[in-house]
């Protein structure tokens, strides 16, 4: 049987755009129709579907929730075309990050997923996880967790050759940030306010074009995971630390085999040894521009595609005819 390192190289890098385009172009069709589960369900059973076309012997370690609560996709199922025979590869997936971008046409709907070799990627928990990245470049430490915002602004500030009310940072819009966007306003800083989607939020970090520097605050820690894996391909810090609001979460977290509920995790902790990260535009964003429907019953999806062991990055336009 094929190591799974050598399939990760061979096979599976590209055919993840696949998988990623099948879900992003399902979601498309519910782009600014409002209605964020029906968007979700699509984009999940078309890659459910695309995943049966790879040769592996996949498990979903980041999915649509436990078995109980989601039909496909749920966290342990066995996915790929090779189920006994194939490489064993982990997958962290969302078919559709950002469910509600997607239902009211905002920016940064990404179909994403993240593939690994067994045991790579963070078996996380479906709860808050408080969060930190900056992109590549920058010297180990900069940033810090257990620090306040405003410190790690002028840490990185200093390590830019900055001043502090120079950094820009990305923080999603919700009241349980008030007073971290308060201490970054004292200091001046820019902050950009993203509705939803903190994937696409943490990695707009590693592309000077956003202009963003910093990522800071809470956000799911599924998503955590799937951003790190695309840290590992291109560079960049990332601390997160799990939240739990109740012992139910708690209990959550030490049944997916979580003991110390405080850790303080860092990229490789998240993600690690070789893994892909693959995304699909769904709408336009900072990363991927989102599916076009044009004329003709043709179509136009944007992806990425990249790999941790070689950090190779490749960008995919692909066109594509309706069928039906
Ligand atoms: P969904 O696609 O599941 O709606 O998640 C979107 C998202 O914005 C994530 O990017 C982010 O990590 C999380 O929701 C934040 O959660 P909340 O909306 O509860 O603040």
């Amino acid at each position: 049987m094929p190591k799974a390192s050598d399939v990760l190289d061979r096979v599976l890098v590209l055919e993840m755009v696949r998988v990623t385009e099948a879900a992003a172009i399902a979601a498309s069709y519910l782009i600014g129709r409002g209605d964020e589960k029906a968007a979700d369900a699509a984009a999940v059973e078309a890659m459910r579907k695309a995943f049966d076309e790879l040769y592996m012997d996949g498990t979903v370690v980041i999915g649509e929730g436990e078995r109980d609560e989601a039909p496909m996709l749920y966290i342990g199922e066995k996915v790929g075309g090779a189920v006994g025979k194939g490489p064993k590869i982990d997958i962290a997936l969302d078919p559709l990050e950002g469910t509600t971008i997607t239902a009211k046409a905002g920016p940064n709907a990404l179909a994403v997923l993240a593939a690994a070799e067994e045991g790579c990627l963070l078996n996380a928990p479906d709860v808050y996880m408080q969060k930190i990245a900056i992109g590549p470049g920058y010297p180990e430490g900069t940033i810090d967790l257990t620090k306040s915002p405003g410190d790690n602004v002028r840490s990185l500030a200093a390590a830019k050759g900055v001043e502090p009310h120079q950094i820009i940072a990305c923080v999603l819009d919700r009241p349980r940030h008030a007073e971290m966007i308060a201490e970054l306003r004292e200091l001046g800083c820019g902050i950009i306010l993203i509705p939803d989607g903190d994937v696409a939020g943490v990695i707009a970090t590693t592309d000077p074009d956003t202009t963003i520097d910093i990522y800071m605050g809470s956000g799911g820690a599924p998503e955590g995971v799937l951003a790190c894996a695309a840290l590992r391909c291109v560079g960049g810090q990332f601390q997160g630390k799990l939240l739990f609001r109740n012992d139910d979460e708690r209990a959550r977290a030490r049944k997916w085999g979580i003991e110390d509920l405080d850790r303080i995790y860092k990229l490789d902790d998240l993600a690690k040894g070789d893994c892909i990260f693959a995304a699909t535009g769904v709408t336009d964003g900072s990363l991927l521009d989102g599916v076009k429907h044009l004329k003709g019953g043709k179509y136009t999806t944007e992806s990425v595609v990249m790999r941790a062991s070689s950090g190779t990055v490749r960008w995919v336009r692909g066109e594509h005819h309706t069928t039906d």
